[in-house]
């Protein structure tokens, strides 16, 4: 346990972790780079701790003192007292949840280690950018019960801000990593034992129900961007193109709503 000392200079170093948090761009930069992710709220703070992540410094505001006491307990960390104008001041934005922490990342595990502790169900996420989105598709996966989740080189930070408030903490739940040479990586997915099944709109796609009766033993399902879907190179070394028949003249769901539409049809029975 480390006491709270309070901070009243907004360039003081140890606030250097929570400055600028409004500042996408180089938040997107500076948190994997410097190894750390930011958690916002007493619950997103409790299951970070709680799934193992360590922590490197929290910042609160007077009245979540109480509230937090037993994390301040528990912890080995410095925490940082500051006025909510300071809290302001540093983040850029009004802080409503009062308590921040900062936290450090764990390395990632290797594909095959992670596919091998996957019995029956994968996500690949293709080149999801926007944040909420890939928050979504975690919080799907935890409840609709994927193992794992895979992410290609250029998706989204799950452990970005963002993501992790709209995952309600799911990031910290579902074991997942980042392919470092997509589609390539669909050869370790099939050696795996997985085959692999692309959400598309193509014309030779099986429909999703046809999918979830076949009850595939491993099943890695592979989602693709918001504008153009999956990568061609993706659509042509999956095993099987699935897609979700649409009414109304609306060509496609959101990613993170066509996610949970096939995880949930294709739960292991
Ligand atoms: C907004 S959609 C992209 C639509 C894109 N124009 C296309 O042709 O795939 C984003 C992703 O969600 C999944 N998806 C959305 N609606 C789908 C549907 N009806 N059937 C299969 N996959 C769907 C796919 O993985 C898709 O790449």
């Amino acid at each position: 346990m480390s006491e709270p000392s309070a901070v009243t200079d907004p360039a003081d170093p140890r606030l250097a972790d929570y400055a600028d948090l409004t500042d996408v761009e180089l938040r997107r930069r500076r948190e994997p780079a410097e190894g750390l992710f930011i958690a916002e709220g007493e619950k997103v703070i409790r299951r970070a701790l709680a799934a193992g992540y360590g922590m490197r410094s929290m910042m609160l505001t007077a009245k979540w003192l109480d509230v937090m006491a037993d994390v301040i307990a528990a912890v080995d960390a410095p925490v940082h007292l500051v006025e909510p104008q300071l809290a302001e001041q540093v983040t850029g934005y009004h802080v409503h949840r009062g308590a921040l922490a900062s936290m450090a990342r764990s390395p990632l595990p290797d594909t095959v280690d992670l596919l091998a502790a996957a019995p029956r169900r994968v996500a690949v996420f293709e080149d999801i950018v926007d944040h909420a989105n890939i928050g979504a598709a975690f919080r799907n996966a935890a409840a609709l019960g994927v193992d794992a989740v895979l992410l290609t080189p250029r998706c989204a930070d799950p452990l970005y801000r963002r993501s992790v408030k709209v995952s309600m903490g799911a990031v910290f739940q579902v074991p997942w990593t980042r392919l470092r040479s997509w589609p390539q990586d669909i050869a370790t997915l099939r050696g795996a034992g997985f085959t692999v099944a692309a959400l598309c709109l193509s014309e030779r796609a099986i429909t999703l129900d046809e999918l979830a009766a076949r009850d595939d033993e491993r099943l890695a399902l592979v989602f693709g961007t918001e504008g153009a879907g999956l990568a061609p190179g993706t659509l042509a070394a999956a095993d099987q193109h699935v897609r979700i028949p649409m009414d109304a003249g609306v060509d496609s769901l959101n990613v993170a709503a066509a996610s949970a539409v096939a995880f949930y049809a294709t739960r292991p029975r």
